[in-house]
């Protein structure tokens, strides 16, 4: 018997914009009003902000919603990576049934950290099968990365972002006057992400961060210098991912420092913020390019040091666990479709690949990483004795 058999192929057109707009929330800025009137249907906007943002700006945001005429109800989410949940993406999902959001007008808006931002993403990829928003990212860590995401997820069943979807929205409008408010300590942890992307692909960032890390976290890179490495993390981002969107390739530089980290992350979720694990993968695998014979002895001294200029810590005893680490480079191994394709920096600026790192040279890298912790936490209570 003869059998038949069909064959759909399509292309999608992906385009999206990353917008940088300060003083968004000022009166005379009609930025926000224009894109939450353009698609209007006369319905109301969900506009979804992280409580933290609204107990911050909440008053700020109603009178300028109020100024410019926008039917609208306020959704509160919770920020922290304990709350990147499926739950938050189902109140998303019923608060926008609630107020009747259609297919393709009447989009809402979502302003926040990386969590409500990547909580957003995910909801409005699934609710009537994919509606588009826009993100106004108010982090540091979320205005460089997730602002340029095409990536949506949450957390499930102790891994990290294990329930996504590629979806990014229409547009990003970027405002670093967000960050005046922000901890210094999530300031460093954006930093994190920042200091990746200068080692793998921008030395002129590099500097910047090395010569003026404490400075820019002191200021909230609210400094000239503060917006010329926010830029730069962008644009470099966006060099990145813009040839490899959907990730086909799985040789990845932005993957740099996200190898080990996942897992760590998770495992000390209470303790370790993304930035923050991801600093001290970019360190663990800076040891292990080192051993490798790619950076010197100086150049690792310089990586951490400048890590420390930023706040950021340069070791954590979740790194001390070799099982885990061997762990979650397994993990993202099946992630990298079986491969280990391990990022690391030949030299500052410039990244390459490995695929054949052995467990001993990871526990070689741990354990030089730590006595460099040691090293510095003996350096820095000599300083306060001598104080
Ligand atoms: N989609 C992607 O491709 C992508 C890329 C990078 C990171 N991420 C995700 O981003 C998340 C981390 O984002 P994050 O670091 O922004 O964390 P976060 O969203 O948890 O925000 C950190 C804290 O800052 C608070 N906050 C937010 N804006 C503030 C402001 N302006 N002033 C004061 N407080 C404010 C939040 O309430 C929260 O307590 C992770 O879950 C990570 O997986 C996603």
């Amino acid at each position: 018997m003869s059998t038949d058999r069909w064959t759909i192929s399509t292309q999608l057109d992906v385009s999206y914009e990353i917008r940088e707009t300060p003083s968004l929330l000022d009166l005379d800025n009609p930025t926000l009003a224009d894109v939450l009137t353009s698609d209007s249907q006369g319905g109301t906007k969900l506009v979804i902000v992280d409580r933290a943002v609204a107990r911050l700006y909440g008053a700020r945001l109603e009178r300028y919603l109020k100024e410019y005429d926008v039917p609208h109800r306020l959704l509160e989410l919770l920020g922290d990576e304990g709350r990147k949940t499926m739950g938050q993406v189902l109140q998303v999902i019923s608060a926008l049934n609630e107020v009747g959001t259609l297919r393709a007008s009447d989009a809402p808006v979502a302003i926040g950290g990386g969590v409500v931002l990547d909580v957003v993403g995910l909801a409005a990829s699934l609710y009537r099968r994919g509606i588009p928003h826009t993100r106004v990212p108010t982090t540091l860590l979320s205005l460089v990365d997730v602002s340029v995401a095409a990536k949506t997820g949450v957390n499930f069943q102790g891994f990290r972002n294990r329930i996504g979807s590629y979806s990014p929205p229409p547009l990003t409008l970027v405002d670093p006057a967000f960050l005046s408010t922000v901890s210094t300590r999530q300031i460093s942890n954006g930093g994190g992400e920042i200091f990746k992307m200068g080692l793998i692909k921008d030395p002129a960032l590099f500097a910047l961060l090395e010569n003026g890390g404490p400075a820019l976290v002191a200021n909230k890179f609210q400094s000239p210098e503060g917006a010329e490495a926010i830029r730069r993390a962008i644009a470099g981002m966006i060099d990145e991912l813009r040839n490899n969107l959907w990730e086909k390739d799985l040789r990845r530089a932005v993957d740099y420092g996200h190898s080990f980290s996942p897992l760590v992350e998770m495992r000390h979720v209470q303790q370790l913020l993304h930035g923050e694990a991801v600093a001290l993968d970019c360190l663990l695998s800076a040891f292990i390019a080192h051993g490798r014979g790619y950076l010197n002895h100086h150049e690792v001294d310089r990586i951490a040091a400048t890590a420390t200029g930023l706040g950021l810590p340069t070791w954590h005893p979740g790194f001390a666990d070799t099982d885990l680490l061997m762990q979650a480079l397994a993990d993202t191994m099946r992630h990298r479709n079986g491969n280990q394709n391990l990022p690391v920096v030949e030299s500052i600026g410039r990244a390459t690949f490995l695929n054949d790192v052995s467990a001993e040279e990871i526990a070689d890298a741990a354990h030089r990483m730590k006595r460099l912790g040691e090293h510095q936490e003996s350096e820095l209570v000599q300083r306060g004795t001598n104080r």
